[in-house]
């Protein structure tokens, strides 16, 4: 509850009343002396001593008022005291953890107390009070030591706290002196920061220099050792000079491939948070993707199923060129990930609501919304591309959009890749204000869905539609 603090209009006018009093009555003595001046001295002696008992009373009458408000404005102010200091709800308020420490002994632990902790520290720390033993709020020997140093040797302290339970944080944690208490007990503050977010992107920057620099390093080193054996003992071998160009082609493709997906995720990430503009047919998108996908199937014996809308009934807003990219990985790593005679379905769907294109299509599989789009549109397209390979375990669905990141000990058929193609799909569905989801059973194989939005239509089919024609 909040004090109203004193009315400066309003005390004037109370204390007004005995002054007008005062001056009344100043009044009436003068008349009264005045008439008794000319009826007699009895009289007069009389009348003075009525105005002297009556400015008596007026002047008592004002001190008791002057008082009265004294003491209200004394009583405003204790209760102003007790009131939290502004400062604390400030700090309360800071989204940074920050904790008041105290402590009388070096030796005694149990001396160390926090005697304030704002809503963050209590959040961070998990501790219900705003006070108590130090250690029962933080154990980290590291936190403790920084505290330590601030407390007794009067110096700014610093060190990393790793805490915040289920989900690990990462902290900065500060201790800096405060210097004396009143009653001359020490004083430190620690102040947290926190570092999670920031560590990640450096994790993840220096993971991809590292993971580059290794898929660039593999192919060259093998380019540079089958140079050398041309020059050298090979170099008058014409089949072994046949056998070591071809293979040296094949790792400089690789290296080029690789080259071209960095150049173009780096290409997608700069130009994502514009919207393609360009009308997109992607049925026809499709049909070119498998056309040029038939001979590789052909000659693994996989059997490509195809189910596509008429042309012109999926159009979405798109850039064509990013879009056979995203068709051409999916499939790619469909018949990649397949067994020689396996199959493979690529199904595109038009006007769907946003449920029913993101809604569950293999019964019983781990599924995984690997992008969600911010705000839904009306209708999707989606297109769901599924193979009858191994599957993908669980626990490796949320990784599969990293770079580099591929699942171990998998069989990828002839063409080994470097685990970039997901995160060019990802991208450029993302750039589409799309989404993407997965869904895998170890064992029986992996659809991978993406759907992207298209302009409204009066009919638009309900998840519940979308089901009934799956099963
Ligand atoms: N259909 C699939 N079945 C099983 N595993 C898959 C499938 N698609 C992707 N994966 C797994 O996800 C990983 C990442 O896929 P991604 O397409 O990003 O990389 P890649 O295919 O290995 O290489 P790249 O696409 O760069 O040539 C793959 O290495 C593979 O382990
Ligand atoms: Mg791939």
């Amino acid at each position: 509850m909040s004090t109203t603090p004193p009315d400066p209009i309003r005390s004037t006018s109370s204390t007004a009343w005995p002054i007008m009093a005062a001056g009344a009555v100043g009044v009436l003595a003068i008349v009264a002396v005045a008439l008794a001046a000319r009826l007699d001295p009895l009289t007069a002696i009389a009348a003075g001593a009525a105005v002297a008992a009556a400015t008596a009373i007026c002047v008592f009458a004002a001190d008791r008022s002057g008082e009265a408000r004294y003491r209200e404005l004394m009583r405003a102010a204790a209760s102003r005291a007790g009131e939290q200091p502004p400062f604390a709800s400030l700090v309360n308020a800071l989204p940074d953890p920050i904790l008041v420490v105290s402590a009388t002994e070096p030796d005694d632990l149990t001396s160390r107390r926090y005697i304030f902790a704002n809503a963050a520290a209590r959040d961070l720390l998990r501790i219900e009070r705003g006070e108590g033993l130090l250690v029962n709020a933080i154990r980290d020997p590291d936190v403790l030591d920084a505290v330590d140093r601030a407390l007794f040797a009067g110096q700014d302290a610093e060190c990393v706290y790793e805490g915040g339970g289920a989900q690990s944080r990462t902290l900065r944690t500060y201790a800096r002196p405060l210097g004396l208490a009143l009653d001359g007990r020490r004083l430190a503050v620690l102040v947290f920061r926190d570092e999670t977010e920031i560590r990640q992107v450096e994790r993840t920057r220096v993971d991809f220099l590292a993971n580059a620099s290794h898929e660039l390093r593999t192919p060259l080193a093998s380019l540079s050792g089958f140079i050398e054996t041309l020059r050298g003992h090979a170099k008058d071998d014409a089949s072994a000079r046949e056998r070591f160009l071809s293979i040296m082609q094949v790792q400089a493709a690789r290296m080029s491939r690789l080259v071209d997906d960095l150049m173009s995720l780096s290409r997608i990430e700069l130009g994502e948070h514009i919207a393609p503009a360009d009308e997109v047919d992607l049925a026809a998108c499709v049909s070119d993707v498998l056309d040029a996908s038939a001979p590789i199937a052909e000659r693994r014996g996989i059997k490509l199923k195809i189910k596509l809308p008429r042309q012109g009934a999926a159009r979405a807003r798109g850039d064509r060129d990013q879009l056979l990219q995203v068709i051409q990985n999916l499939v790619d790593n469909a018949m990649k990930y397949s067994p020689d005679g396996g199959v493979v379905e690529v199904a595109l769907q038009a006007m769907l609501s946003p449920e029913a294109a993101s809604a569950p299509y293999r019964p019983g599989a781990a599924r995984l919304s690997l992008l969600g789009p911010d705000v839904p549109a009306p209708t999707y397209a989606a297109l769901r591309v599924s193979d009858r390979g191994p599957g993908i375990p669980r626990e490796h669905l949320p990784r599969l959009t990293e770079r580099f990141y591929r699942v171990e000990g998998q069989k990828s058929g002839e063409r080994s890749g470097s685990g970039l193609g997901l995160a060019i799909v990802k991208h450029i569905v993302n750039r589409h204000r799309g989404g993407m989801t997965v869904e895998s059973v170890v064992g029986e194989g992996t659809t991978f869905t993406v759907y992207l939005p298209m302009r409204p239509s009066a009919k638009v089919a309900s998840a519940a539609e979308v089901v009934a024609k799956v099963s």
